[in-house]
């Protein structure tokens, strides 16, 4: 990947990749410990397509259908990759990597020490504006639908992990503040959780 890319085209991920699915759910752990080596394009984008990828393409009728579900099919939640290059957001409908910011803010994805050889970090964004004040009167609404469908994406991310052999851990320890600052978002998109994906160590 060269740090001058706007755009990275994500190879299309392996649908086909094989692991029993009841296996993945016994196997599933949070691991806090990974090798120091940078996951490769194809594992990027199993990665996010498994996250929040999708799998119906948007039609007159419908919008698209992702592998996560969201209240109304409201698809708020966006999944920005955070690599030694910079922070980029999953564009999910055309499967690619779109840069947002040129700087290496991997050490400031939580608030604890493995953040300092975290290799890749995941950044979930709810955006406020797309959740419609018919259904969610209160604001508290908003967070609530939002936190439930991170969950979904996280599992995701969880189960797809374990089938590749990755190390992950989700992270509610981090400064939203911060980060927020970091990747100059809007007042409506509100950082939910983190996730920090590598490969795993040799047991
Ligand atoms: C919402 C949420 C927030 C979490 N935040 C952190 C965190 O900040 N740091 C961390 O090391 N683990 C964090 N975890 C991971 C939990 O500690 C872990 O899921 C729990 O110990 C159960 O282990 P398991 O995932 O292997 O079943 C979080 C998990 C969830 C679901």
């Amino acid at each position: 990947m060269s740090i001058m890319t706007k755009i990275i085209k994500l190879p299309a991920p392996q649908t086909d990749f094989q692991f029993p699915l009841m296996k993945a759910l016994e196997l599933r752990r949070t691991k806090r410990k990974w090798k120091n080596t940078n996951l490769s394009e194809q594992q990027i984008s199993n990665l996010l397509w498994a996250a929040c990828g999708v799998t119906q393409p948007e039609s007159k009728k419908s919008k698209s259908r992702r592998t996560a579900p969201s209240v109304c099919n409201s698809q708020e939640i966006k999944v920005c990759i955070a690599l030694n290059t910079g922070v980029y957001r999953y564009d999910e409908a055309q499967h690619q990597l779109v840069k947002i910011l040129s700087k290496d803010i991997r050490m400031h994805i939580g608030t604890q020490k493995m953040m300092k050889s975290a290799p890749v970090g995941l950044i979930y964004i709810s955006d406020f504006s797309l959740l419609s004040e018919f259904i969610h009167k209160t604001r508290e609404q908003k967070w609530v639908s939002s936190a439930t469908d991170v969950g979904f994406v996280s599992q995701n991310v969880y189960l797809y992990c374990t089938a590749a052999n990755l190390s992950t851990v989700v992270l509610g320890l981090i400064d939203r503040e911060n980060l927020h600052k970091l990747l100059g978002l809007q007042e409506q998109e509100k950082i939910m959780y983190t996730q920090i994906v590598g490969i795993a160590v040799d047991k």
